[in-house]
């Protein structure tokens, strides 16, 4: 027996009523979603009413209706932004031709790979963030983080409708892979790496939505761009949810730093985790680590695959449209660094190549961005510290960097230089054992843990002392 998929229960703008065979595949499908999501999604509120947007239409306002809903119960909707008649390719070879409606046969698998590449991160990261309920600081956080779940739960549709509906029976088969990998697991992992790290405590997930979300916003960005009609359209609706996934990191952290700095004024040594903070030493250490598990996510700098994906039209550079004049990037070359023989020099490489790496670009000037507001917060308190962006050398598996060992400066190091120091740099286990003593969980309307400061305001307009989860006596 399976759950009978209507457009009420699946809210959608794709005429689901209206394609037999795609409601078939789905119905085959969203009982195993709903398995995966009651052993894998968030543990212990399952049957908890949580205040949460969900989108039920591409119409401005459709897309952020707010109400009380049991997670298992929400309603998971497919959403394209709407066709722009007359589209056509602008960029690589197929400049200018009509965008494609259907899979071009030629471009199959290679499209297969990127949607199923996107599709595992989304699943993955609700196994990552399952246990975290069970220590959120307050209500509000509580609700945040459920909301990031719902939404990676909708992106996952968002995948599994392209497979389901343009793939055939391969598509159906990844469509259940998808649900089949396991974040962190040894024989069945997720596809990237950054998605088998443990998010187990708050800070990780702060910085998980910082900057591992925030590779999600610039992959989706560079597919929005695609000449596969129904892949941009896609990506485009995603982002509007992926802007709050890195408001909620990057407030999240930037709450963290302005409690530490407050914790530090309180204290005679300026010592934050002696006032029950975390010190802004240890906040810089996860930065360190996270920023450069999610530099890896965007793939080796020097890429022939990325030349493919632009050259076919099926990728293309972040704001491709509106921020470049040579759309076919050929004839132009990109100054990219490497070491060789122990030293740090520069090359040209062929710009196709290079694409890997100009999206990097643009996604460590947006990270950037943040870090100068945490400093700030940091300056405004008379603190002398400054968080920083270690250098793109450092703590790297993938890429020309891989094999290279460097200290955050980017300075190279020799590997037992690397081995004796990096719980300088990363979190080591005494971090861990602290960080996690800290987390609690706080559920009374208002208040909050001591080591992160209340938002500014709260959700939909709602005061931060609203109940935002109703949790049972
Ligand atoms: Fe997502
Ligand atoms: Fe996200």
């Amino acid at each position: 027996m399976t759950a009978h998929i209507s457009d009420e229960r699946i809210p959608n703008n794709v005429d689901l009523s209206g394609d037999k065979r795609l409601q078939r595949a789905l119905e085959q499908w969203q009982p195993h979603f709903l398995d995966w999501w009651k052993e894998m999604g968030p543990e212990g509120f399952q049957g908890d009413d949580v205040y949460l947007r969900t989108a039920i239409s591409v119409e401005p306002g459709g897309w952020a209706h707010f109400d009380y809903v049991k997670m298992p119960d929400y309603r998971w909707g497919i959403f394209l932004e709407p066709k722009a008649e007359g589209r056509s390719i602008h960029f690589g070879d197929h400049i200018g031709q009509p965008v494609w409606d259907e899979v071009p046969g030629e471009l199959r698998n290679l499209l297969r790979r990127l949607i199923v590449t996107q599709g595992d991160t989304e699943p993955a990261s609700v196994e990552q963030q399952r246990l975290l309920g069970k220590t959120a600081p307050s209500l509000y956080d509580l609700r945040n983080l459920f909301q990031v779940n719902v939404e990676e739960g909708r992106h996952l549709w968002a995948m599994v409708y392209l497979l389901h509906r343009y793939f055939g029976r391969d598509g159906r088969e990844e469509a259940e892979g998808l649900l089949e990998r396991r974040s962190g697991d040894h024989d069945k992992p997720r596809i990237l790496g950054a998605f088998n790290e443990p998010t187990n405590h708050w800070l990780s997930f702060f910085m998980f939505t910082m900057f591992t979300d925030r590779d999600g916003k610039y992959q989706l960005s560079a597919l929005s761009e695609s000449g596969f009609d129904p892949l941009s359209r896609t990506c485009r609706f995603m982002l509007t949810e992926e802007a709050h996934h890195m408001f909620v990191g990057e407030t999240g952290v930037g709450r963290i730093v302005e409690r530490t700095v407050e914790l530090m004024k309180k204290d005679a040594n300026e010592d934050a985790r002696a006032q029950g903070g975390i010190d802004l030493q240890t906040i810089q250490k996860y930065l360190n680590l996270w920023y450069s598990v999610s530099l890896d996510l965007f793939g080796g700098e020097v890429s022939s695959n990325a030349a493919e994906a632009f050259a076919a039209g099926v990728k293309g550079r972040h704001k491709e449209a509106t921020r470049f004049e040579d759309h076919t990037a050929l004839g132009s070359v990109y100054q990219m660094e490497d070491v060789q023989g122990g030293k740090v020099v520069t090359r040209e490489v062929p710009m196709r190549n290079a694409l890997n790496e100009v999206l990097r670009d643009d996604y460590v000037e947006d990270c950037q961005r943040g870090v100068d507001r945490w400093n700030k917060t940091i300056r405004e308190a008379g603190i002398q510290f400054e968080l920083a962006l270690p250098s793109r050398r450092f703590h790297r598996a993938i890429g020309s960097f891989a094999e290279v060992r460097s200290d955050p400066s980017g300075s190279l190091l020799a590997p037992t230089e690397w081995e004796s120091r990096k719980g300088e740099w990363l979190p080591n286990e005494g971090d861990e054992v602290y960080i996690k003593s800290l987390m609690h969980a706080v559920h009374d309307p208002g208040k909050i843990a001591q080591w992160i400061a209340p938002p500014r305001k709260g959700i939909n307009g709602q005061p931060f002392a609203f109940e935002y989860v109703r949790l049972p006596e």
